[in-house]
């Protein structure tokens, strides 16, 4: 497994933050003089990519402050948290040593398992006696009304080009990649002002032949037109976030069986614990029934919930995120399978049209009758056009047949 380039290159210290000077400076001054603050949170938000998780582990180190970082799942039962942080956050010992406390993405705490999990980081905000920073990409959400009252917020902004640039370039240099100058400005600005993406493309453009040339960049933009999957399963995957998860699939081209083997494929090379595999493939599972039950019925408007469970269901799955780097490939097997299926179910299908006309079985059809008729579409197109009118066979059918 390659050390994924957006963890080697992690600031380790506040100097090393691009592009956010005062916003960090704000957050160093909320922990450096939190004994004096009213606040006990903060509430750092941004786009993702902007260097909000990195800012807080940097500044815990400059101030020599350890780092508790909770998560939804702490959230899930009362005594979890109160073991997890509890405890801690109510005393401050002369001897221990002090910390700063993490709850990165409050988004993924208002889930439906989690109800109350905002109401008990509420209480822990009360409660604190070690400064807690919070994140968010949106905090306007009206869930969020009673923590941000009790929080003052941070506004990470989303970096220029101009930042991304900088850092990609550090990187190249740092990785020896020879690169034109142009294509990396061009890929700083695809990033987007996300610079997570930015370091991701960087590194699967130039990981093999370590240069980066205008060609490779053009690659890339041509593989997000056709092959857009892999960011889609980033959504769902790399994402705990049931509202962006459920828009995954949304521009890609696939339908929803592809979708299927394609999560089927690169779900266990992302999730490693066995649990949350287990979450997500019953999540997968049900899905499939319920997706063979609306083609059965046709009952097409269905199928939103198919989605709902394969996509959000999926990626609350996990109870922590996945940090290392993994590309995500379309599995030359299973997608064999498929095509043979798919030819299976299609022979089917024409077997049961002549089966009709011929007042005979499917079966019978596809053992003795479609052979022969195979045959005669290859070998006498006159015959053969004959016989298809005969059997109402569309021309699309035909031509199948006669392959
Ligand atoms: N302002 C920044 N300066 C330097 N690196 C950054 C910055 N923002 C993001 N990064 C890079 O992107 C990665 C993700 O940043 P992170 O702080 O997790 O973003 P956020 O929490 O805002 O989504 C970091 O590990 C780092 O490599
Ligand atoms: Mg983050």
């Amino acid at each position: 497994m390659t050390l994924s380039w957006v963890k080697k290159y992690e600031p380790k210290k506040i100097g090393e933050i691009e592009g956010q000077d005062e916003a960090v400076k704000e957050l160093d001054k909320f922990v450096e003089s939190f004994s004096k603050q009213k606040k006990r949170a903060v509430l750092l938000y941004g786009p993702s990519g902007s260097g909000k998780t990195v800012s807080v582990y940097a500044v815990a180190k400059k101030h020599n402050l350890e780092m508790l970082e909770v998560n939804a799942s702490d959230f899930r039962n009362k005594e979890q948290i109160d073991s997890k942080v509890g405890h801690a956050s109510r005393q401050m010992s002369l001897f221990t040593k002090g910390k700063v406390i993490l709850v990165d993405e409050i988004e993924g705490l208002s889930g439906q398992q989690d109800r109350g999990g905002l109401a008990a980081l509420a209480k822990l905000i009360d409660e604190t006696a070690f400064p807690i920073v919070l994140t968010a990409q949106n905090p306007w959400d009206q869930k969020f009304n009673a923590i941000r009252k009790k929080t003052s917020l941070i506004h990470f902004e989303e970096l220029g080009y101009s930042n991304i640039y900088n850092v990609l370039k550090r990187i190249c240099k740092e990785e020896k990649i020879k690169f034109d100058d142009i294509a990396l400005k061009g890929l700083a600005r695809r990033a987007g002002g996300d610079l997570r993406a930015g370091i991701n493309d960087l590194q699967s453009l130039v990981e093999e032949k370590k240069e980066l040339t205008r060609e490779s960049l053009e690659y890339l933009s041509q593989r997000s037109k056709i092959e857009s999957m892999p960011s889609a399963l980033i959504k769902v995957l790399k994402n705990s976030d049931p509202k962006i998860a459920l828009g995954a699939f949304e521009n890609v081209e696939e339908d929803i069986d592809k979708q299927f083997i394609w999560l089927d494929e690169n779900l266990p090379k992302e999730y490693k614990d066995t649990s949350d595999l287990a979450r997500a493939y019953e999540f997968m599972s049900r899905a499939d029934v319920f997706k063979g039950r609306i083609r059965r019925w046709q009952h097409w408007r269905f199928l939103v919930y198919v989605n709902a469970l394969l996509t959000a269901g999926v990626a609350v799955s996990k109870d922590e995120k996945y940090k290392d780097f993994v590309s995500y490939t379309p599995t030359r097997r299973i997608l064999k399978i498929w095509a043979a299926n798919m030819k299976y179910q299609k022979r089917k299908a024409i077997a049961a049209k002549i089966a009709e006309k011929t007042h005979t079985s499917s079966s019978r059809v596809m053992k003795d009758t479609l052979p022969y008729l195979q045959t005669i579409f290859r070998e006498n197109k006159k015959m053969g056009k004959e016989l298809a009118d005969g059997l109402d066979l569309e021309p699309e059918e035909l031509d199948w047949l006669s392959k």
